[in-house]
């Protein structure tokens, strides 16, 4: 059980490198397993759902070498993947999980996939089902959850109208897309997260999205190098802290080079609306774009958030249900049933845990309204993650606007994408106005 942090008395301060982005880290692992030579990878994520990818494919036959941050991949590419001795244990991580069902395609042989309790629960065949369109075949439970198997084998080329708006099965059609023949194209229902697509150009592929930003054309077959892959910081965790700074009367933080692809920056867009002190300075970069993030205390309003705003702060849909608990008025988020089969069903757990702050917080079949207050009243002082990572973080930045002791259980989960995070939430409270 984890004591945390409340009440600070002068706000956050200081500046601060997040670490390496999520997303950004499996697929340059995956990417360096798929390319001829070496590939370099530095401010790697070393969080538990990014070290389930590095296992996966050392399984596979890939040499791969890691000291803290930094990754050196020595590939011979695709072909060169093994039999995995035994089946591979995907942890808690939807992204190995689902980006692996692809990549796996085209192998010469049938891989296993297992996961924890969490990921057990999870839909897969919003994966397998676009998958068999290529011509590849993927076998779930009989509910289309884990473990599955993939099997290796030839694929087609097609065209795949996706009806779930995920980045994770995009990516996966991309992956399984390049073993083809032909082009293929994918069309989005909504337009996500497109690091996939950048990073495949980068070593050497040729991807393109059209400019209704939805239908993509792959290229297949492309001759793929290793790379040298710098991995900005993390928007999803970079975003705890802004929440925390606008909140917390005092703070002024910088965050520094942190990814803003514009896939990624919904909640940079949802805090302004709100009426947050955000100042963005970009910092040249090759491929992803970057910049330095300054964030002062400030006093929030209400918004509204729809459907076509999710994909782009899918992640952080917890973080804005705590800034309209904090904000003047009633928030409504819609369109966002996604949340029900993530780490775990978010609209629920969400809205459990903030009750514990006596927050007004009323679920939807798609979303929650919640009634943002001056006056917090603790009605329960153990909070709990529910072992998902991200409302851990969450529960931990909302501790910080009462004054009471409150507890975290399951506060170890948030290993999974943020091994740090609570030295990191500590520096930033430690430092002063005049001392940062
Ligand atoms: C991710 C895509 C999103 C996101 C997840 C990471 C990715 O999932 O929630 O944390 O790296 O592609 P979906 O594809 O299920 O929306």
């Amino acid at each position: 059980m984890k004591t945390l942090a409340t009440a600070p008395t002068q706000g956050l301060h200081g500046k601060l490198d997040v670490p390496g982005d999520k997303s950004i880290s499996h697929r340059a692992l995956m990417l360096g397993a798929i390319a001829q030579g070496k590939t370099t990878i530095d401010h790697f994520l070393a969080g538990e759902d990014c070290l389930s990818t590095l296992e996966a494919l050392r399984a596979l036959g890939v040499e791969i070498t890691r000291t803290n941050t930094t990754v050196i991949i020595r590939s011979a590419g695709r072909s060169a993947f093994k039999k995995p001795q035994k089946p591979l244990d995907m942890g808690n991580s939807g992204t190995t999980t689902r980006l692996l069902m692809g990549l796996l395609a085209g192998t010469n042989f049938t891989t296993t996939l297992v996961g924890d309790s969490s990921l057990q629960k999870r839909p897969m065949r919003r994966v397998s089902e676009p998958l068999a369109k290529l011509g590849v075949r993927v076998e779930t439970t009989e509910q289309g959850t884990l473990p599955a198997k993939i099997y290796g084998g030839e694929v087609r080329a097609s065209t795949v109208k996706l009806n779930v708006a995920s980045a994770q099965v995009k990516s996966a059609l991309i992956f399984a897309s390049l073993m083809a023949d032909e082009p293929s194209q994918i069309i989005e229902k909504l337009p996500t997260r497109n690091h996939t697509e950048i990073m495949i150009n980068q070593f050497g592929g040729q991807i393109k999205t059209a400019a209704d930003q939805r239908t993509i054309t792959v290229q297949p077959k492309p001759k793929l190098i290793g790379q040298h892959v710098i991995v900005p910081g993390d928007m999803s965790s970079a975003a705890f802290f802004m929440v925390a700074a606008t909140i917390i009367d005092n703070s002024d933080i910088t965050l520094t080079n942190v990814n803003l692809n514009p896939t990624r920056t919904g909640i940079l867009e949802a805090l302004r609306k709100m009426g947050a002190d955000i100042t963005v300075t970009p910092v040249e970069n090759k491929g992803e774009k970057i910049g330095n993030i300054r964030i002062k205390a400030a006093k929030l309003h209400a918004i509204t958030i729809d459907a076509k705003d999710i994909p782009a702060l899918i992640d952080e849909l917890p973080l804005v249900a705590l800034a309209a608990a904090c904000a003047d008025g009633a928030t409504k988020i819609s369109g966002a049933q996604e949340l029900r089969v993530k780490e775990t069903d978010r609209i629920a757990t969400v809205a459990m845990e903030l009750r514990k702050f006596g927050i007004d917080i009323t679920e939807f079949p798609d979303g929650l309204e919640i009634v943002g207050s001056q006056e917090w009243k603790v009605v329960d002082t153990q909070l709990d993650s529910h072992k998902d990572h991200r409302l851990g973080m969450m529960l931990a930045v909302a501790a910080l606007r009462v004054r009471t002791k409150l507890t975290l259980k399951n506060a170890t989960a948030i290993a999974v994408s943020y091994p740090n995070f609570f030295e990191d939430l500590e520096l930033l409270l430690k430092n002063t106005k005049d001392g940062d």
